[in-house]
């Protein structure tokens, strides 16, 4: 866009007198049910552009930014334009809070860096999908429920005969979920907490299943079935690697897999859940809208960062060699960035990444691998983008993706198969986001565009081209 075809708006922020306004959703709901958390100000930004005049009522949340409802402009004959969604608000939720400048994540409230050490993924699930820990017997009974759901219909095995043993495993991640849409679909009733609830149990049951089926196949191994005496991290290493009954997962690596899916299992707004909430809005099948999030995921600047991490590290190959590579990442005429590294929202060190690296030590010192040299020049690199002026500058940091690989790597997951971990891990929080959404009335979501193509032109008959 040329400056001279910019004109500003100018904006304050004021208490000017607004009726104060609760939980959005709750608000449409005409009375809420507990008070919600989220109490909105009396604040308002008055708008002047264009000669015009317009106040936006201004929202506080329980923790961090107020945001300005800008629903008014349209009227006013104005779109507002954040392309990559850098300053906008997409929605109101109570799940997950992420303090970026502070490297803060909190679930329902509680910090990841506790629930990594006092709980499990599917406590963390049932936090996600409840908003409340659960106590013994609530904790048992929803074990239960995810365990009674883990197989999959025998159909599901004939389906992997037609897909390619070398094919992505994000590839057939997509289409099995995708699949389950079809399979669950004729007495789904979105309206029902009771469907959204067994919808939840059912993804988060049957994704390491799916996970594991997709390795088997891509191994030419027998499909190894759920076992319900296992806790969820172990079942998925024994589905996944089992050679028989006497097969033995390390409680390390299985308290390690548990961790991973945790730390994995919701982070706000980010792409892959907008994109479910996005699907989900239109009123589409739960199963359809989480295949949707398995695609948007799988992209390198996203969950496929694990993946490329390891890649990264390959190609440089040795310590020796990771100047001229955090050198071509400052290069703006090279496309190469630092994998793990950076993050739209975190300008500090990712809490996840600092308990990630934790984990990689246990586990590589469990297996007797503590020299790790990937592991080494991980740390390496790591040291070297921590003191360089332009990561500083940019507050570039380590990011979820940049340790995970390594662990991954270690259990014996093949580099292909980290997203499809990432994947299993959010599936509690993509569901989560869209039964939050789908719970109260919402609406669809449809963004509008800066237009800057042709103008009007008549059609020209092509013997006048
Ligand atoms: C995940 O959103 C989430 O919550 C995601 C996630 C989740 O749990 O769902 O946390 C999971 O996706 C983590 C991120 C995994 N991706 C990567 O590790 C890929 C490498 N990182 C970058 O591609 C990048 O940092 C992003 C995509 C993560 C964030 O991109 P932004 O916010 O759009 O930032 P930007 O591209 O505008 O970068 C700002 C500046 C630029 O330089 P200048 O133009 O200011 O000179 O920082 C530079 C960028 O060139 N930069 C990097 C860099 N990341 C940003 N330079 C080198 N290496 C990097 N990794």
């Amino acid at each position: 866009m040329k400056e001279d075809e910019k004109s500003y708006a100018r904006l304050y922020v004021d208490k000017i007198k607004a009726p104060p306004i609760r939980s959005i959703a709750r608000f449409l709901q005409q009375g809420s049910k507990k008070g919600t958390a989220a109490s909105m100000a009396d604040k308002a930004a008055r708008l002047s552009v264009g000669g015009v005049e317009v106040d936006l009522p201004v929202y506080s949340p329980t923790e961090g930014q107020d945001v300005i409802d800008v629903g008014k402009l349209t009227a006013e004959g104005y779109f507002t334009y954040d392309p990559g969604f850098v300053s906008t608000a997409s929605c109101e939720s109570a799940i997950t809070y992420i303090d970026g400048d502070n490297g803060v994540l909190l679930h329902r409230g509680y910090p990841i860096e506790q629930l990594a050490e006092q709980s499990d993924h599917l406590e963390l699930c049932y936090l996600l999908l409840n908003d409340a820990l659960p106590n013994a017997q609530e904790k048992e009974a929803f074990v239960s429920a995810i365990k009674a759901e883990a197989a999959v219909d025998k159909r599901y095995q004939h389906a992997y005969v037609s897909i390619a043993r070398d094919a992505h495993p994000m590839g057939t991640m997509c289409s099995m979920t995708a699949s389950l849409s079809a399979h669950y679909h004729a007495d789904l009733d979105v309206d029902s907490e009771e469907d959204r609830m067994l919808t939840s149990h059912r993804l988060i049951a049957k994704m390491p299943t799916l996970a594991a089926m997709t390795y088997r196949h891509s191994q030419e191994l027998p499909f190894v079935a759920p076992r319900p005496d296992l806790p969820y991290g172990e079942n998925f290493l024994n589905m996944m690697f089992s050679t028989g009954d006497d097969y033995e997962v390390s409680p390390v690596l299985a308290r390690a897999m548990d961790r991973i899916f945790l730390l994995h299992a919701d982070h706000e707004q980010n792409a892959s859940t907008s994109t479910v909430r996005l699907a989900g809005s239109t009123g589409a099948n739960p199963y359809a809208s989480i295949a949707a999030g398995i695609a948007a995921l799988w992209g390198p600047a996203h969950g496929g960062a694990n993946e490329a991490v390891l890649n990264m590290l390959a190609e440089i190959g040795e310590p020796g060699n990771i100047d001229q590579y955090v050198n071509r990442a400052k290069d703006k005429d090279d496309s190469f960035r630092i994998m793990g590294f950076g993050h739209r929202v975190y300008k500090n060190y990712d809490p996840r990444a600092k308990v990630m690296q934790e984990t990689c030590h246990e586990v590589l010192n469990e297996l007797g691998v503590d020299n790790d040299p990937t592991l080494q020049m991980a740390q390496r690199l790591e040291t070297i983008a921590l003191e360089d002026e332009f990561f500083v500058e940019r507050r570039l940091y380590p990011n979820v993706d940049f340790y995970s690989g390594i662990i991954l790597k270690a259990i014996g997951i093949p580099t292909e198969m980290f997203t499809v971990i990432f994947a299993t891990g959010r599936t509690p929080g993509w569901i989560a986001h869209w039964k939050e959404m789908v719970s109260v009335p919402y609406k669809i979501g449809r963004p509008r565009q800066l237009y800057t193509g042709s103008g009007f032109r008549d059609f020209v008959p092509i013997h006048e081209r």
